[in-house]
């Protein structure tokens, strides 16, 4: 399962309350960080995850992906046999084959997770039963979709080649690959979701199997009860008025959120769920095991 979404919009977050929903069901289940965030570590206040997998919580694991190290990974496994790194050596047949077809640290990232969804593990490690990839924004998340299917072109026969082939029709089987996109109740991250599902289709022909909404205001108002705030404007003291004040912008921010929403909603094929906005300086275990019973109820 991958999530994706604009910057900044939750992908971390939903990736590890999803993981949580899957591991309570008693999958053991995988999240992976790419691009070196290491944002998970943080929200489980444990240490650093390094390239091996690190237990979060029960059944929980997380796994950091780091580039450098997937391509020597995935080099070794390559090359076992290869005459081609007997001649050049490790290093240099990836400078030759990166010099060869661009996108390659692309699909040694997808490779790398890819295996970690596998049962039989090449690289030796444990079994899982679901990888969450806590992906790239959406735009990088499309060029590493991508990278299977290019080299799969590039390679034409070989080793290489069929691996890149296994990989594309991994990500392409619907049974077997999930895409989640986060998004917040804006006009951008709306507009970028729209985007990817567009591109997603057309370019990859795959589908979004699921949006989630993250970060919604709760609506404490009706629009009578707005109507109701608004005939007081300009009564009471100015502590009142400031908090009447308050009261209605947050009133029209709860509404613009639900105009972004229904857009949304419109402009898409994928189901839309939506998470609560979390009033906590910084999430925590416990806001995002909240997090998780909310996915729970709407996935
Ligand atoms: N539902 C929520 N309520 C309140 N705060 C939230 C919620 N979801 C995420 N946040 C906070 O918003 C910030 C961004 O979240 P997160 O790191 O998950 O986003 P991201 O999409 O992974 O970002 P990046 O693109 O940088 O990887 C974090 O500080 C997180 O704690
Ligand atoms: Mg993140």
């Amino acid at each position: 399962m991958l999530v994706t979404g604009k910057g900044g919009v939750g992908k971390t977050t939903v990736a590890a309350a999803l993981g949580l929903v899957a591991a309570r069901a008693g999958k053991r289940t995988v999240v992976c960080e790419v691009a070196e965030q290491e944002r998970l570590a943080a929200m489980f206040g444990t240490s650093d995850i390094g390239h091996s997998e690190l237990e979060l919580a029960p059944g929980l694991f997380a796994v950091s992906v780091d580039p450098e190290r997937a391509k020597e990974e995935w080099l070794g496994y390559q090359l076992r046999s290869s005459t081609l790194a007997g001649v050049l050596g490790g290093n240099r047949v990836f400078q030759y084959l990166t010099a060869a077809a661009p996108g390659l640290t692309e699909l040694v990232t997808i490779g790398k997770v890819w295996d970690l969804a596998q049962l039989e593990r090449r690289t030796g490690g444990s079994v899982f039963d679901l990888a969450i990839v806590d992906a790239p924004a959406t735009g990088h998340a499309l060029a590493i979709l991508r990278a299977p299917q290019t080299f799969a072109a590039v390679a034409r026969a070989g080793p290489i080649a069929r691996q890149a082939e296994r990989i594309d029709a991994f990500l392409h089987d619907s049974a077997a690959t999930g895409v989640l996109v986060t998004a917040l109740p804006e006009e951008m991250p709306v507009n970028e979701t729209v985007d990817f599902e567009r591109g997603l289709r057309d370019e990859l022909q795959m589908k979004v199997d699921a949006i989630v909404v993250n970060a919604l205001h709760p609506a404490r108002f009706s629009a009578a009860d707005a109507r109701a705030l608004d005939s007081l404007d300009g009564r009471g003291g100015p502590s009142a008025r400031a908090a009447l004040r308050a009261a209605l912008s947050e009133h029209a921010r709860a509404r613009a959120e639900r105009a972004q929403l229904r857009r949304l909603r419109r402009a898409v094929s994928a189901p839309v769920s939506t998470l609560p906005r979390i009033f906590e300086p910084e999430l925590g275990r416990d806001e995002l095991e909240q997090l998780s019973a909310e996915l729970e109820r709407r996935l």
